[in-house]
């Protein structure tokens, strides 16, 4: 199809992928970046434009990679330089492209930025952190929490002075005020552009730049016993800073200077101060990553508003994306159910935007759980009690039947799902009925079809069950699409607008060919695809 004048992160699909969990090929448990090469065939076959890798740079893996030490090398877990660049000439080879991980708000603990940074006071890399004297009575600063619970300040003994950290204390936030910080995250980026990397994620990104004053957060009224403790305070003066937007522009501008790069911005926001991180003019991120399908209730009303309001709040020329799955939050098919998950994935399919896939969505993979004495996130042990850990959504792929389930020849870093010798690619790529199968055409599909690129959002109908939207491109096909977010049997009787066409894709390919008018009714947990015959626009 001619869609010259997009770029592959508009038309394409972008699948993440967490490195430690995708394949293991060196026999320790744990996935590496040659791993990874030997599925490029896979993704492709499955047909992804782009893989986001989770970090791979060398790290104390306190958060799992999340806390960097050098961010111009390979952890040797993932493997060598070597391998990364032999990884990245071989997804090109496929034409497909590689997304970093890139974590500029905080650093390891074990960074030598930091360990100079806290070896004196007069050091002059001391500016590089966020260091305060304590309150006159000893105490911290002011009274931010860390994301992973407790106070963000830590004492440190040596300088007696307290550091920030929004995460664990061992990722200290770096000083983004400070000029020559961001000089060498600049830098950090150039290296990766240079090797032809094709874009970044860029992680909470709205945490980089905090209140100048450093004013105490106000208390949430809405804080409930069973949410983490971070949510006690609004973090409005540690977080989404105006300021943000002057760092980003200078990201912004590093991608500019290369040929078709892009951004990813993690951001955990509502929706009027999401895309605020576009920037004026377009020169923000390209894609501030939408999470609205993550937060909404699983409910048609709930969810054709926020498509409305994330259609409606989107600046001139900005371009959305919508995500149903990454390392961080339970699994679709857990909080919706497998065959929810299908009507899940047309809906990631089919609205307006770049879609991100996380690795094993695309067979269902459900989240695993960890006896107590196996958890390994840092959010889950540290606050036990309140079922925070990341775990369960980040256990290895399920490859096959076999022992191990393909993933690895040794046991695992992190158990496998009990249900892997039925759930896995080689399974399900037998059988037609099968999530994989399913995932499969409906990119195909996508992909084909210019109007579902391109083509704009007209919503139809949405009720407490269903929702049904339009996506037409100029001179294209139309597509209707409906989905029935219940598992009871739904029925539509659409006043507004005459509707004449066939089934071309479904959760029941029984259906496929049916012809479809204005009254139609689905079954529970059912999607359709509708080719219209007749001219809507
Ligand atoms: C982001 C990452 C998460 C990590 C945190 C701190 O939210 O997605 O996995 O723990 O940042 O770096």
């Amino acid at each position: 199809m001619d869609q010259k004048n997009y770029l592959w992160w508009q038309t394409g699909i972008i699948y993440q992928v967490y490195p430690r969990s995708f394949q293991d090929s060196n026999g320790d448990g744990v996935g590496d970046l040659k791993g990874i090469l030997q599925r490029l065939d896979y993704m492709q076959w499955l047909g992804i434009t782009a893989i986001w890798i989770s970090p791979i740079y060398p790290s104390p893996m306190a958060d799992f990679g999340y806390d960097i030490s050098d961010y111009t090398g390979i952890h040797p877990l993932f493997g060598t330089m070597d391998d990364f660049d032999e990884l990245l000439q071989q997804a090109h080879k496929r034409n497909m492209k590689v997304i970093l991980d890139l974590v500029p708000n905080h650093t390891s603990h074990q960074h030598p930025w930091f360990l100079e940074s806290r070896s004196s006071k007069t050091n002059p890399k001391r500016d590089w952190y966020i260091w305060k004297d304590p309150l006159p009575d000893g105490t911290e600063p002011n009274n931010w929490l860390s994301v992973f619970g407790g106070s963000a300040w830590e004492w440190d003994e040596t300088t007696g002075q307290y550091y920030y950290h929004a995460f664990l204390k061992e990722q200290p936030d770096l000083n983004w005020r400070n000029p020559e910080v961001q000089q060498a995250m600049l830098n950090a980026m150039h290296f990766w552009l240079d090797k032809g990397v094709d874009g970044f994620r860029v992680d909470v990104m709205w945490h980089m730049i905090k209140d100048e004053q450093f004013r105490n957060n106000p208390a949430n009224p809405e804080y409930q016993e069973h949410m983490a403790t971070y949510e006690k305070l609004l973090p409005v003066y540690s977080t989404d800073q105006p300021e943000v937007h002057d760092i980003v522009r200078k990201m912004r501008r590093v991608l500019n200077s290369y040929e078709e790069r892009m951004m990813i911005g993690e951001i955990y926001l509502p929706i009027h101060k999401l895309i605020t991180y576009y920037g004026t003019d377009g020169s923000g991120a390209h894609l501030p990553f939408n999470f609205l399908l993550l937060a909404v209730p699983w409910d048609a009303q709930y969810i054709a508003s926020a498509i409305a309001e994330y259609e409606g709040a989107l600046p001139k020329n900005a371009w959305p994306n919508w995500v149903l799955g990454n390392h961080d939050q339970p699994r679709i098919t857990s909080r919706v159910g497998l065959q929810q998950a299908k009507v899940a994935a047309i809906l990631l399919m089919t609205l307006r935007g770049t879609p991100t896939i996380y690795y094993g969505d695309e067979i269902g993979m459900t989240d695993v759980p960890i006896p107590f004495d196996e958890v390994q996130d840092p959010q889950g042990l540290n606050m036990p009690d309140k079922n925070l850990s990341r775990d369960p959504e980040r256990t290895p792929m399920q490859w096959d039947d076999g022992e191990y389930a393909g993933f690895s020849k040794v046991k695992p870093w992190l158990r496998l799902s009990a249900i892997y010798k039925r759930r896995n690619v080689e399974t399900e790529k037998k059988d037609p009925y099968s999530m994989l199968c399913f995932y499969k055409q409906l990119i195909e599909l996508r992909q084909k079809e210019p109007s579902f690129i391109t083509g704009n959002y007209r919503p139809i109908h949405a009720d407490k069950q269903s929702l049904a939207f339009i996506r037409q491109a100029p001179n294209e096909k139309a597509f209707l699409v409906v989905l029935n977010l219940s598992h009871r049997p739904c029925y539509l009787n659409i006043q507004h607008i005459k509707i004449e066409g066939k089934v071309i894709f479904s959760t029941s390919p029984e259906l496929h060919g049916s012809a479809i008018t204005e009254r139609m009714q689905l079954s529970g947990d059912e999607g359709i695809i509708v080719e219209l015959s007749n001219n809507i626009l």
